[in-house]
């Protein structure tokens, strides 16, 4: 039987060690954060898909598409992008199911959009969440994970499965990829009370280009890059033991390790180190990057100094963001039937 009309939500994250290095084969550790994207998604009686992105904290926009057309009046950047996650996660789970259907899509992020913090992992898994369940499918988590693993790699070119992982699971995660179709994934803690700051500042390249720009370097300087990418590794095996026996002065240095290699990798830049070096000065234990990079966001470990961290970032011109971490991965919130 199909649902007319499905509620579900998605969890951002932030990547606490091992981005980047996790596109090569080594682990990260990865927690989702208490803002959502909500997406509503209502089967339609024609094979027209129509999204209402009215709240991806950039200018809403409405879009219309039928097969390969895309009527779209807006020229922002952000949103189209947000939007080709949306497209492809509906035709992905259709050739999945072996089955489609027109449906609108409402989407509502609690997030910016683009700023690092897996915005376009959440907007997927909603979205394959939402369309499967209307269409009266009940996917398991691991199946959700696959299919959204597969839009960003159809949508990017390349991407690890650490982002749709722990947006589908919640919780703290590690994630390591063993091979281009297969991956493994390991719950670490369900809940996380680290007391993180998240700063952010604008972006200025795409996770895509950061992932190619990392490559480029590897292509061009193999073994010292090869090396920076298993020490990163290394980093989040210690970060691990640390974190679970509660050891906040060795995850605050394990980061400042962590941030230093994705420095070597040429992710970060002055606007992040700004902020990253004025959370340290304010207390912070640790400070580094958390994503792609290239602005975006930056975490800090500072217990007992929040407020003067938040401060110091603020005055080095970035904004911060409040959040719980840990908990929930995707649900479904409801569902109406279309059947009495
Ligand atoms: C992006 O959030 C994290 C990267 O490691 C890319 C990926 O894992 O797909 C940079």
């Amino acid at each position: 039987m199909s649902l007319r009309k499905v509620t579900a939500s998605a969890p951002g994250k932030v990547t606490l060690f091992g981005e980047h290095a996790v596109v090569y084969g080594e682990p990260a550790l990865v927690t989702s954060i208490g803002r959502r994207v909500y997406v509503t998604a209502e089967l339609r009686d024609d094979n027209r898909v129509k999204i209402v992105a009215s709240d991806l904290q950039v200018p809403g926009v409405t879009v219309t598409f039928a097969d390969d057309e895309l009527v779209v009046e807006t020229d922002y950047g952000r949103t189209l992008s947000a939007i080709a996650y949306l497209k492809t996660a509906i035709e992905v789970a259709s050739k999945y199911l072996g089955r489609s259907r027109g449906v609108n899509v409402f989407v509502r992020s609690e997030m910016p959009v683009g700023a690092g913090l897996g915005t376009s992992a959440a907007v997927t898994v909603a979205t394959v969440l939402a369309y499967t369940t209307a269409l009266g499918y009940e996917l398991d988590k691991r199946e959700i994970a696959k299919l959204s693993w597969e839009v960003e790699k159809t949508v990017q070119g390349v991407a690890s499965p650490m982002d749709t992982s722990i947006t589908t699971f919640g919780g703290v995660i590690k994630v390591r990829l063993l091979g281009s179709n297969n991956y493994e994934v390991r719950e670490i803690l369900r809940c996380c009370d680290l007391p993180i700051v998240i700063g952010y500042v604008e972006r200025e390249a795409k996770t895509k280009d950061l992932i190619l720009k990392v490559r480029g370097l590897k292509e061009r300087y193999a073994g010292i890059v090869e090396d920076i990418i298993k020490t990163i590794g290394m980093v989040v095996e210690e970060a691990e033991k640390a974190l679970l026996n509660n050891d906040l002065n060795s995850l605050g240095e394990l980061m400042n390790i962590n941030q230093g290699l994705l420095d070597a990798l040429g992710v970060s830049n002055k606007r992040l180190n700004d902020l990253i070096y004025a959370a340290r000065a304010a207390g912070a234990l640790g400070s580094k990057v958390t994503g792609a990079g290239g602005g975006g966001c930056v975490i800090a470990l500072a217990p007992g100094t929040q407020e003067r961290v938040e401060v110091a970032m603020k005055l080095s011109g970035g904004l911060t963001m409040k959040t719980s971490l840990g908990g929930l991965g995707a649900v479904v919130h409801t569902a109406e039937s279309s059947t009495p």
